[in-house]
């Protein structure tokens, strides 16, 4: 016990091997995670990573292109050079080709001997969804699909319902369904996690929680990052598929859901289900798309892909009738930042308002869940001004900033992803019926968006002019770019 934080969850010796060892997911964040997760000891000198590459790759060179990633960790303590080369040397690269299968004898040398059936087998799948049905056949070929065998896929699962379907019975055809663990990293943050915690480890919010109380929901996941390198992925998906499909339809639900009987895999995802279940159907004038002024020159062509989209979302169930959850992200923002703010209503009555000379109504009270960047939790209070001068009052809030809170780093949503993972636990990771049941709903977004062509609006600014919320009675809560 730390600060009264109890130890981390132990973790058993386990085999990772990433196929698509060499790409940018894994160079900039599987790698690091396991690097970090190696010097707090969650990953030991019994567990092995191979790093399956396209081309040939050597280990100088490997390490070469992932020491940026790793700068920080590599400095953050003297001893933590020499546990650099020990983390190096749990790392064999293995030349595989996905679709021939050359190269999957040498992989199956390396895990042959494996048959220690509690020794997680964890196959992180950082290719595209097309190379997935390849892939699980070579694993099966190559005598690789062992029961402790596990399979990480990452997000978007295909294009639309129908083809994400297509790529789940092609995994299910080798794995079982408790052997996939289908990952958005969202759910891995901390302030995520924080918003179970928030919810249903207090009684303060949760009676608070619903449309008796709460006016409406804000969401906002703004990155002021173009899409550079990745623009032809990115043209073909846009942000409703990139984003809106899974980050952030993850976000409404764990701020709607029900408290589940207990935080076990099954219970959180079938309340997750029921929220995907009662989102209403879109109605036109309920989203806007725009694209970041310039995007057509880094194409290289016309193109009317989506870099920013914001939609009003109705939740079809006693709890939320009424409550519009107003959510956007984009691309070229004005700031970088993911927050949550949930808007409580009035109060009925101002027992003040004779002493007020203004007639300015108080600010309504206000949570905001800041996931990202300096995650931390603030509310919004309406607080008397201090002194013999009269009841006078002024904006306050309760500010819980992680950051100060907890002097040590906050991990990376990978870090926690794998380990969770390798412990076995999928609470964290997308069930089928939930992938399907968020596609049901994005499908005739996307439908409508192509039929829409995009807002053009200028990069560094916070996306198209509103024309939801204002029809609404309400406006966007910009992110502060506070440094507090
Ligand atoms: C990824 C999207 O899933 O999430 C990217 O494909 C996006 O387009 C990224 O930039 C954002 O993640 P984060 O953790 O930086 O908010």
């Amino acid at each position: 016990m730390k600060n009264n934080i109890p130890e981390a969850a132990h973790v058993i010796p386990s085999d990772f091997i990433i196929i698509g060892g060499a790409g940018d997911l894994s160079i900039r964040k599987i790698m690091p995670a396991l690097f970090w997760r190696f010097l707090d000891n969650q990953i030991n000198n019994k567990s092995s990573i191979i790093i399956c590459v396209h081309n040939i790759l050597n280990i100088e060179d490997l390490k070469s292109k992932l020491k940026p990633h790793c700068k920080e960790a590599i400095e953050k303590e003297i001893e933590n050079k020499e546990k650099w080369s020990s983390f190096i040397n749990l790392i064999s690269i293995v030349v595989l080709d996905v679709v021939t299968g050359l190269g999957a004898d040498n992989l199956s040398a390396i895990l042959k001997d494996r048959n220690d059936i509690d020794r997680p087998c964890i196959f992180y799948f950082a290719i595209s969804s097309s190379l997935f049905g390849n892939t699980c056949n070579l694993i099966k070929n190559a005598g690789l699909n062992f029961p402790q065998s596990r399979l990480v896929v990452e997000k978007p699962i295909g294009h639309n319902k129908l083809s994400a379907i297509e790529i789940n019975n092609k995994l299910s055809e080798f794995f079982e369904e408790h052997q996939i663990y289908r990952i958005d990293h969202y759910l891995g943050k901390e302030t995520v996690q924080n918003l179970m915690a928030l919810r249903f480890a207090n009684t303060f919010f949760e009676n608070q929680w619903d449309n008796k109380n709460i006016d409406n929901v804000q969401i906002t996941v703004a990155e002021t990052i173009g899409v550079a390198d990745r623009i032809l992925y990115y043209n073909e998906y846009g942000a409703i598929r990139d984003m809106l499909q899974n980050h952030l339809l993850q976000l409404i639900c764990l701020v709607a859901m029900e408290p589940p009987s207990y935080f076990d895999a099954d219970q959180v995802r079938d309340e997750k289900l029921r929220v995907l279940k009662a989102l209403r159907p879109l109605n036109a004038n309920e989203m806007q798309i725009g694209q970041y002024q310039g995007y057509e020159n880094e194409l290289g062509k016309v193109s009317n892909t989506e870099t920013f989209v914001s939609l009003k979302v109705s939740i079809d169930n006693w709890r939320w009738a009424g409550v519009p959850f107003y959510i956007r992200t984009g691309k070229k923002m004005a700031t970088r930042a993911s927050e949550i703010i949930v808007t409580f209503k009035k109060k009925p009555h101002d027992i003040f308002s004779k002493l007020k000379e203004d007639k300015e109504e108080d600010a309504p009270n206000r949570l905001i869940i800041r996931v990202q960047p300096q995650e931390g939790l603030k509310l919004k209070l309406t607080s008397k001004a201090p002194g013999p001068g009269g009841m006078r009052f002024f904006p306050s809030e309760l500010n819980l900033s992680f950051g100060d809170t907890f002097s040590e780093r906050l991990p990376d949503a990978y870090e926690r992803l794998l380990m969770d993972v390798a412990r076995g636990n999928q609470t964290l990771f997308m069930r089928l019926d939930e992938v399907l049941a968020a596609w049901d709903y994005i499908d005739p977004i996307v439908d409508k968006a192509k039929k829409t062509p995009p807002q053009l609006y200028r990069a560094g600014t916070m996306g198209p002019e509103d024309k939801i919320l204002l029809s609404n009675g309400h406006l966007w809560i910009d992110p502060k770019d506070d440094k507090k």
